[in-house]
């Protein structure tokens, strides 16, 4: 069976509780029906991640304490998914191995962080790499530009690009703190790279191109490859 790791930007379970709840509600019935894959969550930590590491960093406390409380608010975003989701193993994995594990198993494993200074980008890297996955990153804007589409009206997005073209952009952005905002970092965007890992990145609120991405049929996002 074909193998998909699925990354769920934390930003996509950020906002007000009806945000999140039908954001939840959407997504599991998007993934409805993918019985013919093979599925692995990495989820990301969000407003809840924001929270707890602006309120470290302001009492001076440091980014390896401040990456471990990211890190936990991971996992309680992970284990909401874990939960919901009918066919998800319902315990938090906190390593890739022990989700390759579930993996070979048939199971389908529900990650957060692992460890401090691996954003969860690299821990969804790494699981696609070790368990021969494509890799769907879903994330709150519609692919890679050429530069911030936030900051910048005029920024052009990318149907596709090669590996060194997300790696230099993920380099502009590299700060290494907690919660630093590029759409898939260096190290994850490295990661991909030394494997040729097939990356897609799409608006996660869009369930269309979030299928089609899993199917690995054209969307409207963009793919990152050879
Ligand atoms: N060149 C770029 N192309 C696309 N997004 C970019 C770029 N540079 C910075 N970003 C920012 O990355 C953000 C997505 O990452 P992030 O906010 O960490 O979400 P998540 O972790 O939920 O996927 C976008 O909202 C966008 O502002
Ligand atoms: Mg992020």
């Amino acid at each position: 069976m074909e193998r998909v790791v699925i990354k769920i930007g934390g930003s996509l379970l950020s906002g007000s509780q009806d945000d999140v709840l039908s954001y939840l509600h959407g997504l599991s019935s998007a993934l409805a029906g993918l019985n013919n894959y093979s599925l692995g969550f990495v989820v990301g930590g969000g407003d809840t991640a924001s929270k707890y590491v602006s309120l470290a960093r302001e009492l001076g406390i440091n980014e390896y304490d401040q990456d471990l409380l990211g890190i936990m608010a991971t996992r309680m975003n992970a284990k909401l998914i874990a939960s919901f989701f009918p066919d998800a193993w319902p315990e938090i994995i906190t390593s890739v191995d022990d989700a390759r594990t579930l993996f070979e198993h048939g199971k389908i494993p529900v990650m957060g962080g692992t460890v401090p200074g691996h954003t969860t980008n690299t821990v969804a890297a790494l699981l696609a790499e070790a368990v021969g996955a494509r890799l769907v990153n879903l994330t709150n804007v519609d692919g890679i530009y050429d530069k911030d589409p936030r900051e910048n009206e005029d920024a052009k997005k990318f149907d596709r690009i090669d590996y060194d073209t997300l790696i230099s952009l993920a380099a502009e952005y590299d700060s290494r703190e907690a919660r630093a905002h590029f759409v898939f970092d260096l190290l994850a965007s490295k990661v991909v790279a030394r494997s040729g890992i097939e990356l897609h990145i799409v608006d996660g609120r869009d369930f269309e191109t979030v299928k089609n991405a899993i199917l690995g049929k054209p969307h409207n996002g963009t793919v990152v490859g050879e």
